[in-house]
């Protein structure tokens, strides 16, 4: 079934897992790419929620971790499809953290992903519009285009820095 357009709430994907100690660095806190992996997971499926297709993790935007989650504590990440292009879709991903000895929650990082939709044979394909319908989810789709414009303009520096790296001059003072 093909829709063209599908409301931002029904994008929304949630999880929440307590951190063990597997989990940890040295410093009792959460690893790092521990979190990236939650945080591409459930944004492919808030992403899913909307293509209903294959799909592919583009970009992840910068992460910063605000706040240390703790062993013990329980993490949630929310993501929800915040602005849409032709091909792509921009997802957002909020993670909080709850010590669970005194209820005590706090943001610990955001991200920006953006998802391309594919088709059987591989290539991007359209995907339906988000539609906002509260105050925060309008700003969050208005500013949208800003966002994805600033990614193509660090797309093209990538793929420079790229080129460079990997021609003669780039490599000249390799060992
Ligand atoms: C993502 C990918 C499919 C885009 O293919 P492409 O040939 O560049 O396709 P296009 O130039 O037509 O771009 C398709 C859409 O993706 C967007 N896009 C491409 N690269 C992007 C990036 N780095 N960040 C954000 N958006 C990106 C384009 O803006 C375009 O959006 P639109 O259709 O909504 O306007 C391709 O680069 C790819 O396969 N990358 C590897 C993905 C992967 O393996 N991910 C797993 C992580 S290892």
């Amino acid at each position: 079934m093909q829709r063209d357009k599908v409301y931002m709430k029904d994008t929304i994907a949630i999880k929440t897992a307590r951190v063990f100690p597997q989990d940890t660095n040295s410093h009792g806190t959460l690893f790092g790419g521990k979190l990236m992996a939650y945080i591409d997971d459930i944004a492919s499926i808030s992403a899913s929620k909307l293509c209903r297709s294959s799909l592919v993790t583009a970009s992840i935007d910068s992460v910063d971790f605000i706040r240390p989650i703790r062993e013990n504590d329980a993490v949630t990440l929310e993501a929800m499809v915040t602005w849409t292009g032709r091909t792509s879709m921009e997802v957002l991903v909020k993670v909080t953290t709850e010590n669970l000895m005194n209820g005590k929650k706090e943001m610990a990082a955001i991200s920006f992903l953006t998802f391309v939709a594919l088709d059987e044979s591989g290539k991007p394909k359209p995907v339906p519009k988000v539609i906002p319908l509260t105050e925060r989810e309008k700003w969050l789709n208005e500013t949208g285009e800003k966002r994805a414009n600033m990614r193509k303009a660090r797309k093209r520096e990538s793929e420079e820095l790229i080129k460079f790296l990997s021609s003669d001059e780039g490599r000249a003072n390799d060992s």
